[in-house]
């Protein structure tokens, strides 16, 4: 008897079927299922990758609040349109400190995971507070009430445990220092070194170029970072894991 034929008997009982398909898919399953759990970690480290700095991850906040995912992605795909549009397809370790991520399929606005460094914080201002002003097309909303919107570091240290509690690495030294973090990095006059040293390459300037503090300066400083931490003039990915 021929193997096709062998299976011919598999193919005329319904149960015996049942029985074999479970058993396939179980075997399947447990192939790729089980070795996640000998996994430390899914996801390479890139080097530069930091957790963001208390001011960015309150602007991050107000990002989320005003549900700007809803019409921006923040994955740039590996496809050859996406990168000549975005820049280097996005990595898995450049969202490994969101909680939660803002990957998205939809894309009314253009993907954002790059948009840092792309324009001067006047030009988020003004875009900001009023979208048709510098692109006429435009239908994005108006977001000119975050320049009225004065902020305070007031649970910022907890904002920063929670994180530390789903695996940001936050220590010790940065939950203490949240506080004097989140007003140093909108100060330019402040003195920016323990920030500097804990959050490498965080910008530090007045971002909305108005003297109180305000869900504008965290969102442009937010936006202002996206996409930027890890240097692709020397990155290299790791193809022999
Ligand atoms: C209703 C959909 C919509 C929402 C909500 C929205 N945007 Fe946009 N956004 C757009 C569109 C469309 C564009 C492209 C035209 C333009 O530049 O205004 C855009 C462009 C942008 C750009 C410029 C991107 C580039 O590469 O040129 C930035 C930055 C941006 N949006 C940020 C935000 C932020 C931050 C929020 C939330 C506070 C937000 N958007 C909410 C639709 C939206």
């Amino acid at each position: 008897m021929s193997i096709l034929s062998k299976h011919k008997i598999l193919e005329k009982n319904a149960s015996l079927l049942l029985v074999f398909s479970f058993l396939v898919v179980t075997i399947g399953g447990i192939v790729e299922i089980v070795p996640l759990f000998y996994l430390q970690n899914t996801i390479e480290k890139v080097e530069g990758v930091r957790p963001y700095t208390p001011l960015e991850l309150k602007g991050r906040d107000v990002y989320v609040r005003e549900g700007c995912y809803v019409c921006h992605s923040q994955m740039i795909r590996p496809m050859r349109d996406e990168v000549e549009r975005y820049g280097h397809y996005s990595l898995a370790a450049e969202s490994m400190y969101d909680h939660p991520f803002q990957w998205g399929s939809k894309r009314t606005g253009p993907d954002l995971a790059r948009v840092g460094g792309r324009y001067s914080d006047e030009w988020h201002i003004d875009h900001l507070v009023d979208p048709q002003s510098v692109v006429p097309e435009s239908i994005m909303p108006k977001y000119a009430f975050l320049r009225d919107r004065v902020i305070y570091p007031d649970h910022i240290e907890q904002r920063l445990k929670t994180d530390a509690l789903v695996g940001v690495p936050y220590d010790e030294e940065m939950i203490a220092n949240a506080v004097s973090d989140f007003r140093a990095q909108a100060n330019p006059d402040a003195d920016a070194s323990g920030l500097e040293e804990r959050y490498p390459g965080a910008q530090q300037r007045n971002f909305d170029r108005q003297p109180q503090l305000t869900e504008m300066d965290a969102l442009i400083a937010y936006l202002q970072v996206l996409g930027t931490m890890v240097d692709f003039s020397t990155f290299e990915p790791d193809d022999n894991r």
